[in-house]
């Protein structure tokens, strides 16, 4: 007979995240646990499982749970393991033999949403970390539902069929590098109102360094709606700041929440194993 597993959903914010116990990642997950897992994800939007010492295949398993993981060609050698896996990208400044090991190295980042560059973004991105500095180097997660539920209803009308214009930019870390790189990058174009599929809300599709312009409205006018839509999104009663530990596993919703990094120092080594989910073919 399985062992009953009690699993505990303690929100972290009133607006997004919760903290999730009672689930051993390193067993197999039954039905139950994952419609726990799915449930508390559609809630919350970002869960994070903590002191969860596992493995690469571990998190390939718990991202299974959320739909299908990423197994493209974006290999790069396990520094912990000797097997390589297909899909794996680690999130780290550290360098071996003045190389780095993974990518997103330093310092700050402005809130994005994974994909949105692509016609077909990232449903999800599960982090595992593995080292982290003393200070800094939080991940922030602001609701854009709970921040499109408080725009005045007026705003909400004006939004109503705009879409947004993203553009794909990883080396740039801020919406100045990214306003002003005259290199043609990868972009996708997405209504800036989307509605969750599971939870039915509606969320603010936009970001600081992703979402280059409005299109039909690439003129002051346009950023200054964005900015200001932007500013909005970013506000404290919207926004989880995650300080890491090690072990812990960190899933989030890039469909309704945009994610951010504060600043750490070079000097203290970080490391997150990243998988994505993708939508279904
Ligand atoms: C990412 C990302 C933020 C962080 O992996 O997509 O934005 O805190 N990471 O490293
Ligand atoms: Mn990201």
């Amino acid at each position: 007979m399985a062992v009953t597993q009690t699993i505990k959903v303690e929100p972290t914010h009133p607006a997004v995240g919760a903290r999730v116990t009672g689930v051993d990642l390193r067993r197999p997950i039954d039905s139950d646990v994952a419609d726990e897992l799915r449930a508390a994800f559609t809630r919350h939007a970002v869960i994070c499982l903590p002191g969860q010492t596992i493995e690469a295949g571990h998190q390939v398993e718990f991202a299974a749970v959320f739909g299908p993981v990423d197994a493209d060609d974006r290999q790069m050698d396990d520094p912990n393991q000797t097997q390589s896996r297909p899909g794996v990208m680690y999130v780290s400044n550290i360098r071996e033999d003045g190389k780095l090991i993974g990518v997103l190295p330093d310092g700050e980042m402005h809130f994005h949403s994974d994909g949105m560059h692509r016609d077909n973004p990232y449903r999800a991105t599960t982090l595992y970390a593995i080292k982290i500095p003393s200070h800094g180097g939080n991940t922030l997660f602001s609701s854009q539902a709970a921040a499109y539920e408080a725009l005045p209803a007026d705003m909400q009308q004006r939004l109503d069929g705009l879409k947004g214009k993203h553009v794909f930019n990883y080396n740039k870390t801020t919406r100045a590098d990214m306003r002003t790189d005259p290199n043609e990058t990868a972009f996708a174009i997405h209504p800036l109102v989307r509605t969750h599929p599971d939870s039915g809300r509606k969320s603010l599709y936009l970001s600081r360094l992703m979402t280059h312009s409005i299109v039909g409205l690439e003129n002051a006018e346009g950023e200054e709606l964005l900015l200001e839509l932007i500013e909005h999104c970013e506000k404290p009663e919207f926004v989880y700041s995650h300080k890491w530990t090690p072990n812990d596993l960190v899933i989030w919703d890039n469909r309704c929440v945009n994610h951010a990094r504060t600043d750490f120092s070079a000097d203290e080594p970080r490391l997150l194993r990243r998988y994505t989910v993708s939508e279904p073919a």
